[in-house]
């Protein structure tokens, strides 16, 4: 990927694609086009047919979805599928219909059928059932991963796509009703400090296990995949090692400095026992991360301290 290619990066406000557009920047690429929702609507297919009509980016990266934790995957089914349906179709189908010629797709390791071997290999993809707590979020990533296989295929188009793990890092989404397990954690951990409660509940038994992977590996790995890897065949992106719920709650409790009791519910879901993706294909194709999980955490809780509780107090 030459450093003045056009390159389009969708849902540049969020996590990963803030991630990516920091690391781009940093490796010299200039000639990045962004849009907020404001400014194109991704469920708009006219205003998105007409954008890559005017536009003509020589690279898309997919990092536009609608994401959350388990909870807002259980309460809203219904616009996880069709919202991730809409923006993942309007992109792919109106990018490749205005000729654009390289397409990266972003899938999660959260859609491996629930009851995949671990670690999870990239051969398992779309072998089984969906864990039934993100299911129409993995239904709709199957549907863009495939678009792209189908696209690559019989267009003869770069429509690729990658299977990156659980991501975390700074401009992470901290609100207690959509966010993931380590910003829940950090932000309930700091304010239960904060207000010297005795106690913070936690979904499930503490036992599943989880990958992470810190969001500007990730913006490395997208970059790199980019510019050396343009096989069909996705790559999951990860680190190969994973932690158990209750001791991530344990590390975070020491970071945050908080001193009451974590109490598991064994009421709620735990969701998959143990999510954790085979990354040998990834390292074999020259890849591997760099940032240590202690690292990546402490970095994140000092975001989290600079932009969201400033002075100790959350404001948003
Ligand atoms: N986070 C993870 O752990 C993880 C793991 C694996 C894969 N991924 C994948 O990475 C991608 C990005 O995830 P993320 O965590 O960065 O999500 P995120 O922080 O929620 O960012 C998503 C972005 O998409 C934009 N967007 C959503 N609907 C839109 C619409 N109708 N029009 C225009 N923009 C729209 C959002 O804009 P607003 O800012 O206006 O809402 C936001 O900037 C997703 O495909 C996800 O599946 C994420």
């Amino acid at each position: 990927m030459q450093t003045d290619a056009k390159i389009f990066i969708a849902g540049h406000k969020g996590l990963v694609g803030s991630a990516v557009v920091r690391k781009l920047k940093d490796s010299g690429y200039s000639n990045l086009i962004l849009r907020t929702r404001q400014e194109l609507d991704l469920f708009d297919t006219v205003a998105v047919k007409d954008f890559f009509q005017s536009e003509k980016p020589d690279y898309v990266i997919d990092s536009a979805a609608r994401v959350g934790g388990i909870k807002a995957n259980m309460t809203y089914p219904a616009e996880f599928l069709y919202e991730n349906l809409v923006i993942q179709n309007n992109l792919i189908w109106e990018a490749k219909n205005s000729g654009v010629k390289n397409f990266l797709f972003l899938g999660s390791s959260c859609i491996y059928p629930r009851d995949s071997p671990q670690p999870m290999k990239e051969e398992y993809f779309s072998n089984g059932a969906p864990e039934p707590t993100n299911e129409a979020y993995a239904y709709a990533k199957i549907a863009g991963m495939k678009l792209c296989e189908y696209i690559y295929d019989e267009y003869g188009l770069n429509y690729t796509s990658c299977m990156p793990t659980n991501i975390y890092g700074e401009n992470d989404d901290f609100n207690p009703e959509t966010s993931h397990v380590i910003p829940s954690l950090i932000r309930r951990m700091h304010e239960a400090k904060v207000a010297g409660s005795a106690e913070v509940v936690i979904w499930g038994t503490g036992v599943s296990r989880r990958e992470f992977l810190h969001v500007d590996d990730l913006a490395d790995a997208i970059v790199w995949q980019l510019s050396k890897y343009s096989d069909k065949q996705f790559l999951n992106i990860g680190t190969g090692e994973d932690i158990s719920i209750r001791e991530l709650a344990l590390m975070i409790k020491e970071l945050v400095g908080y001193k009451g009791e974590l109490v598991f519910d064994a009421t709620k879901p735990d969701g998959m026992p143990k999510k954790l993706l085979d990354v040998s294909r990834l390292h074999n194709a020259g890849w591997h991360h760099s940032i240590s999980f202690d690292t990546g955490i402490k970095k994140t809780y000092d975001w989290y301290l600079k932009n969201i509780a400033k002075n100790g107090v959350v404001k948003k």
